[in-house]
């Protein structure tokens, strides 16, 4: 016979941990299963649903955000984890007015997509190495080791290089 549980039961076979973090510079404080993804939390808690979900373990790249200033993939973290992070999705990459990112623009300039599956994890990969001190390897073979962590099943890549180095070379980041 199949019995249904308890409240209680089911609170402990699900429990809960206050959570609070920055996403796209706003506080954000709930109540979280310990078992949900940080994705999860972003699409379906927070209703970003600009950060995608591919494989779910990480191997895709599609669920790329920043996490503390550097790229991370939502699916291997867990919601609870990034308690007082600060969390960069793709929803903040454009200007407030809508006014796209240099990178958004040489992505679509370059043809750099087609489904666009994979653009929102790029973008945020690519725009966490821009935006740190490090210095860029803007060869093809260094542009693509950067990309190396994000899967396009689309594009065959060639366009996704030629973008990230006309969005590098416009603002003059890193060198070759
Ligand atoms: S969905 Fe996270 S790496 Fe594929
Ligand atoms: S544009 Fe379709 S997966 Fe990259």
């Amino acid at each position: 016979m199949k019995r249904s549980l308890s409240k209680t039961q089911q609170e402990s076979a699900d429990p809960k941990q206050r959570t609070r973090m920055t996403v796209n510079g706003e506080t954000v404080e709930r109540d979280v299963s310990v078992r949900m993804l940080l994705s999860d939390f972003l699409r379906h808690e927070l209703g970003l649903t600009g950060t995608h979900v591919g494989c779910e373990h990480g191997v895709c790249g599609a669920c790329t955000v920043m996490i503390n200033g550097r790229s991370g993939r939502s699916c291997l973290t867990f919601a609870v984890q990034a308690d007082g992070a600060d969390i960069r999705t793709i929803e903040s990459v454009a200007d407030e007015n809508g006014d796209l990112h240099p990178l958004q623009e040489a992505f679509r300039d370059c043809h750099a997509l087609q489904c666009g599956y994979c653009t929102p994890g790029m973008i945020m990969n690519v725009l966490s190495h821009m935006e740190s001190d490090e210095e860029m390897d803007l060869s093809d073979q260094g542009i693509r080791e950067l990309l190396s962590g994000n899967l396009c099943r689309c594009t065959g890549y060639a366009n996704i290089v030629k973008a990230v180095r006309q969005a590098a070379d416009k603002a003059n980041w890193g060198s070759a």
